[in-house]
């Protein structure tokens, strides 16, 4: 038997401690949770997706009657950017996330099948994508979605 270990190192910032381009994609991500439309969970993501050339595009969680219709913030703020600026490398992309009591003091981490969709992008274009995760408590920072999602399926042996 042998046993191999992935390490990721995620960074954890009070906000001021940030730079100014970072707390600003994140206060866009708080922003976006009052256009979340989640009348069935109450739970409001919103997410702001910085590109390699300044242009940022923001999204949050829309839900459905039929709940497997819906779609988290993540990939309606990377679809929407995906398909406004297709050649455009992703930058960073900042989430924060409220519940009835205000936003969370944890930060938030994005489901599986977003970092699924972003890390496609990462490999892409080749370039890793910064994630901000956003608590009232402080920031993870994580330097890439393959870091968030190791052993990943790529594609790469679809023939
Ligand atoms: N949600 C997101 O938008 N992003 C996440 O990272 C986690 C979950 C949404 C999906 C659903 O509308 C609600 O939050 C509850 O799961």
């Amino acid at each position: 038997m042998k046993e191999f270990h992935i390490d990721i190192s995620i960074q954890f910032f009070a906000l001021e401690e940030l730079p100014e381009a970072d707390r600003s994609l994140i206060e866009q991500a708080k922003m976006m949770t009052s256009t979340s439309y989640s009348p069935y969970s109450h739970f409001k993501v919103g997410a702001a997706l910085l590109l390699e050339d300044g242009q940022v595009f923001t999204g949050s969680n829309q839900e459905n009657a039929v709940f497997p219709v819906g779609l988290c913030a993540e990939r309606t703020a990377f679809f929407a950017a995906s398909a406004n600026a297709p050649k455009v490398a992703p930058a960073t992309i900042a989430i924060a996330a409220c519940n009835a009591e205000g936003f969370l003091a944890k930060p938030v981490t994005p489901c599986g099948s977003c970092r699924q969709a972003l890390l496609e992008a990462e490999t892409r274009f080749g370039r890793p994508i910064r994630v901000l995760l956003y608590g009232t408590e402080g920031v993870y920072v994580v330097p890439s979605m393959r870091a968030l999602l190791p052993l990943t399926f790529d594609g790469s042996e679809l023939v």
